[in-house]
């Protein structure tokens, strides 16, 4: 009987034996797909064990994503930089003007702010402000010499000046001149975002109509067959560039490739600003008609009523000091 079963177990034990290194193979199998990985392992061990070709393949699946969206991303580096100079000067209404030009520039992409304070020192109150305005930003300040501070002169020329300093001197030592387009934004006119999409596109001098400007509703260039032929306007129809400082840009190209030109002081008439500046850089010909071949109104020469502080306490004064 004993060796009956002992006979039987020796005739099952090869089979079980079989059946336990199937099972045991079955299970590995799915290991087996797997079984490249020693392969890439030797790269990895430096970099701490067998899992991390795994991983490596993740952030190469991760490089490609980068690599197809790098594309796309690569026009906004491209995107021609509007720098907007802005010349400015302390008064009651500064910091509310401030504000709704900061308020616009926000919305545009790829803008660089120039402010230029009429002043011997930057003020805190302008300091602080473009700390706070999330605009890529320079702030500048030169005072206007006291002989040129009377009515009937013009404004704002030694600010405009140093704008313009500013940007020949950050632009060069570039072998070439990264797109760029720069205009003169006053902190007191009202501008439409759609005025940043033309202006973009300015390859040397472009212009455009202005609003509420020159007693008028509206001054404009007249457009034919898509060049400049003439002016319309209510001041002095005969200047070469009867323009308002609000109704052009320049390419940063022009301004590097013309490096002398300046706003005058000397010979200058008030009204004459623009006209003089735009004859050293350009012809009337060269002009690029924006805005619908000089067709909308897409900035305003809007002005700040003066404000009445003629409650102002002299004694008993607020017992805070407030910034307006
Ligand atoms: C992704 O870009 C890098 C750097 O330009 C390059 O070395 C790599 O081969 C690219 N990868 C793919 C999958 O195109
Ligand atoms: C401007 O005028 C020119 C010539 O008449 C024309 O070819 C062009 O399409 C016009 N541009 C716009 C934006 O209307």
């Amino acid at each position: 009987m004993k060796s009956l079963l002992f006979t039987r177990f020796f005739i099952f034990l090869p089979w079980i034996l079989i059946v336990i290194i199937m099972l045991d193979v079955d299970t590995r199998r799915p290991a087996t797909p797997i079984s490249p990985r020693p392969y890439f392992s030797p790269y990895a061990v430096g970099r701490g064990g067998a899992r991390l070709p795994l991983r490596r393949g993740g952030p190469a699946h991760g490089s490609e994503k980068r690599n197809q969206s790098r594309p796309q991303l690569q026009p906004e580096p491209q995107l021609p930089t509007i720098y907007a100079i802005t010349p400015t000067y302390s008064r009651p209404v500064q910091k509310a003007e401030l504000t709704r030009l900061a308020n616009t520039f926000r919305q545009v992409a790829q803008l660089h702010w120039i402010l230029v304070e009429d002043a011997a020192a930057r003020s805190e109150l302008v300091s602080r402000f473009l700390a706070r305005a999330g605009l890529p930003s320079t702030h500048l300040h030169v005072p206007t010499p006291r002989r040129y501070k009377r009515p009937g002169l013009p404004r704002a020329t030694e600010q405009r000046n140093a704008g313009l300093a500013w940007l020949r001197q950050r632009h060069q030592h570039q072998q070439r001149a990264q797109p760029g387009v720069l205009f003169f934004a006053d902190d007191d006119n009202t501008y439409s975002l759609e005025l940043f999409q033309e202006m973009r596109t300015t390859r040397k001098v472009s212009v455009w109509p202005v609003g509420l400007v020159g007693g008028r509703r509206y001054e404009r260039p007249l457009v034919e067959n898509g060049k400049v032929v003439g002016w319309y306007t209510g001041w002095r129809a005969d200047r070469p560039f009867a323009i308002d400082m609000a109704g052009f840009a320049v390419s940063l190209q022009v301004i590097l490739s013309n490096p002398k030109a300046v706003f005058k002081r000397r010979g200058s008439q008030p009204g004459m600003q623009e006209s003089d500046f735009l004859k050293q850089i350009t012809t009337v010909e060269e002009l690029e008609p924006k805005a619908n071949n000089c067709t909308k109104v897409l900035v305003w020469h809007t002005r700040t009523e003066k404000v009445n502080l003629a409650n102002e306490p002299k004694y008993h004064l607020d017992t805070v000091k407030i910034e307006v």
